[in-house]
C-alpha cells in the first residue's frame, strides 16, 4: 500500500471536480476568440489538423505529465520542483523553473483579463441592439471606438481581474471549486444552443468545409511555416493551459487515488471539442453573412455582432454568446491566479485575501500595457517572418506562443522523461509497465522533445 502522503493545502472534492476545474481552466478565449481568428488568419482546416495533432500526441502526454509532477510535489509551484529535483537527484535550482511559470501565468493573464473585458463589454453592446440591422462599417468602427479608449478597456480590465479574485480569494473548494463546476456545465450547454442555431444557417456547411477540408498546399507556400505551423503548435500548448503551473497547481490538489491517464484525456478531449463547436457555432455565420474570416483579434468581436445583427433573435442569442465567452475566461483566469497566490500563501505565509489582493494588482498593472498597446502605444514590427502591429500585446503573444510555452513544454518533457524515475511515474500515474505506460514514456522521452528542438531550430534557422 502507497503511504498516505498529508496534504498541506486544499483538495479537489472529487475526479468529476478536477475535470470541471481543468476543464474550466483550459476552456478559455483560447478556443473560442483565439481559435477562431488565427484559423481564419492561418489557412483554416490546415491549421485546425496541426492543432489536432499536436494536442493528441503532444498534448495529452504532457498534460499527463504536468498533473503528476503537482500532484507528486504536492506544493507551490518552487517548492514541488526543487523536491521534484532534489528526489532526482538534480539541483535545488530547479526553482528557477517555478518562477518563469509563475512569471509566464502573471504575463497571460495581463493581457488575457484586456481581452475577457473586451467580451464583457459586448454583453452590453450587443445585448442593447445597436448592431441591429448594422453593416460590417459599422460594426468596425464599435470596436475601433472600444479599443482606442483607454479608460473603457481599463474599466473592464479592472472588473474582469476583481471577478477573478473574488473567486480566488474564496479558496480551492469554496471558491475556485464551487464556482467552476457552475460555470463549466453552463459554458458547455450555451455553446450547444449557438451550435443548434449555426445549423439552420446556410453557411454551415462551408463553414464545415473550411474547417475540416484541409488544402495541404497551404504548407508548401514560403512562410508557411512560421505563418501556419508555429502558431498551431504553440495555440495547442495555449488551450490545454499547459507550462504555465495552472495544471500543475490543480494536479497538486488532486487526490492520489485518480488515474491521471483517462482524466488528462477527458480534459484535452473537452477541450478540443468546445474548440471545435466554438468554430461550429462561429463560422456558419461568417460565411453566411459574407464576413472576412482573416480579420484578425477582432473577428469575435467585428464579424459575429454583424450577424447577430441580422438574424431574429439575435440580441438574444449575441448576449448569451458573449456571457459564454466571458464565462470561459473567467474559469480560465482564476487558474492563471492561483499559482501565484499559492505561492505566496505557502512560501511567503501572506493570508488568501492577501496574496490574491496583492497578485491582482500586480496583473492590473501589466494589463496596462496591453491596454495602451491598441491605441497610444501602438506600433508595428517583424518577428520571424510574421507581422505585427499591435505593440506590447503583440510583444507578450509572441514571447507566450512563439517561445515561452514550447520552451516550458520542452523543459517538462525533459525534466519528466529523462530526470524523473521511471518507476515512480508509473506509480504516480497508476498504469503498468503495459502498452500505455510505454508509449506515454517513449512519447514524453523522445516524440515530445525532438519535436519541439526541430520546431525551435526551423523557426530560428528556417
Ligand atoms: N487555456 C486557456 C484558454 O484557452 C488559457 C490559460 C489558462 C492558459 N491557464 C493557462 C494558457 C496556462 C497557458 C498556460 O483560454
Amino acid at each position: 500500500m502507497q503511504e498516505q502522503r498529508k496534504y498541506i493545502h486544499g483538495q479537489w472534492s472529487s475526479r468529476w471536480a478536477f475535470i470541471l476545474v481543468s476543464t474550466g481552466a483550459a476552456v478559455g478565449l483560447g478556443n473560442i476568440w483565439k481559435f477562431s481568428y488565427e484559423m481564419g488568419e492561418r489557412g483554416g482546416a490546415v491549421f485546425v489538423m496541426v492543432y489536432l495533432l499536436c494536442v493528441a500526441f503532444i498534448g495529452v502526454p504532457l498534460l499527463m505529465s504536468e498533473i503528476l509532477m503537482g500532484r507528486h510535489g504536492r506544493r507551490n509551484l518552487l517548492s514541488t520542483m526543487r523536491n521534484l529535483a532534489e528526489e532526482s537527484g538534480l539541483s535545488r535550482h530547479w526553482d528557477l523553473f517555478g518562477w518563469s511559470m509563475i512569471v509566464g501565468s502573471l504575463l497571460i493573464l495581463s493581457f488575457y483579463s484586456v481581452i475577457a473585458g473586451w467580451s464583457m463589454a459586448y454583453i452590453f453592446r450587443v445585448g442593447s441592439g445597436i448592431f441591429s440591422g448594422q453593416d460590417a462599417e459599422f460594426s468596425e468602427q464599435v470596436f475601433a471606438n472600444l479599443v482606442s479608449s483607454p479608460e473603457i478597456m481599463l474599466a473592464w480590465h479592472t472588473i474582469f481581474m476583481c471577478i477573478s479574485m473574488v473567486v480566488v480569494s474564496l479558496g480551492v473548494r469554496s471558491g475556485l471549486e464551487k464556482t467552476v463546476v457552475i460555470l463549466t456545465p453552463m459554458l458547455l450547454i450555451l455553446l450547444l444552443i449557438m451550435v443548434g442555431y449555426a445549423i439552420s444557417t446556410e453557411g454551415f456547411s462551408e463553414a464545415v468545409t473550411y474547417m475540416f477540408k484541409p488544402d495541404w498546399s497551404v504548407l508548401a507556400e514560403p512562410g508557411a511555416f512560421s505563418e501556419v505551423v508555429m502558431p498551431a503548435v504553440g495555440h495547442a500548448f495555449f488551450t490545454l493551459s499547459l507550462g504555465m503551473g495552472s495544471i500543475m497547481i490543480y494536479g497538486s490538489y488532486l487526490s492520489e487515488k485518480i488515474s491521471i491517464a483517462k482524466t488528462s484525456m477527458v480534459i484535452a478531449g473537452l477541450d478540443t471539442a468546445v474548440a471545435l463547436l466554438a468554430g461550429l457555432a462561429i463560422y456558419p455565420l461568417v460565411f453566411t453573412y459574407g464576413l472576412d474570416p482573416a480579420s484578425g483579434p477582432g473577428l469575435l468581436f467585428i464579424t459575429l455582432p454583424v450577424a447577430f445583427g441580422q438574424i431574429p433573435l439575435g440580441e438574444l442569442l449575441g448576449t448569451l454568446f458573449f456571457i459564454l465567452v466571458m464565462i470561459a475566461a473567467w474559469s480560465s483566469g482564476i487558474s492563471l491566479l492561483e499559482p501565484t497566490v499559492n505561492l505566496l500563501i505557502e512560501r511567503f505565509n501572506h493570508t488568501r485575501l492577501k496574496a490574491t489582493l496583492f497578485t491582482g494588482s500586480l496583473v492590473w498593472m501589466l494589463g496596462i500595457f496591453t491596454v495602451l498597446s491598441f491605441n497610444h502605444w501602438k506600433f508595428e514590427f517583424n518577428f520571424l517572418g510574421q507581422h505585427r502591429d499591435t505593440g506590447i500585446f503583440d510583444i507578450l503573444d509572441v514571447l507566450i506562443t512563439n517561445i515561452m510555452l514550447p520552451l516550458h513544454a520542452l523543459i517538462i518533457a525533459v525534466f519528466v522523461g529523462w530526470m524523473m524515475k521511471r518507476t515512480l511515474c508509473k506509480e504516480e500515474l497508476h498504469l503498468r509497465e503495459g502498452f500505455l505506460f510505454k508509449m506515454w514514456h517513449v512519447t514524453i522521452r523522445y516524440v515530445t522533445p525532438v519535436g519541439i528542438v526541430l520546431f525551435f531550430l526551423s523557426a530560428f534557422f528556417g
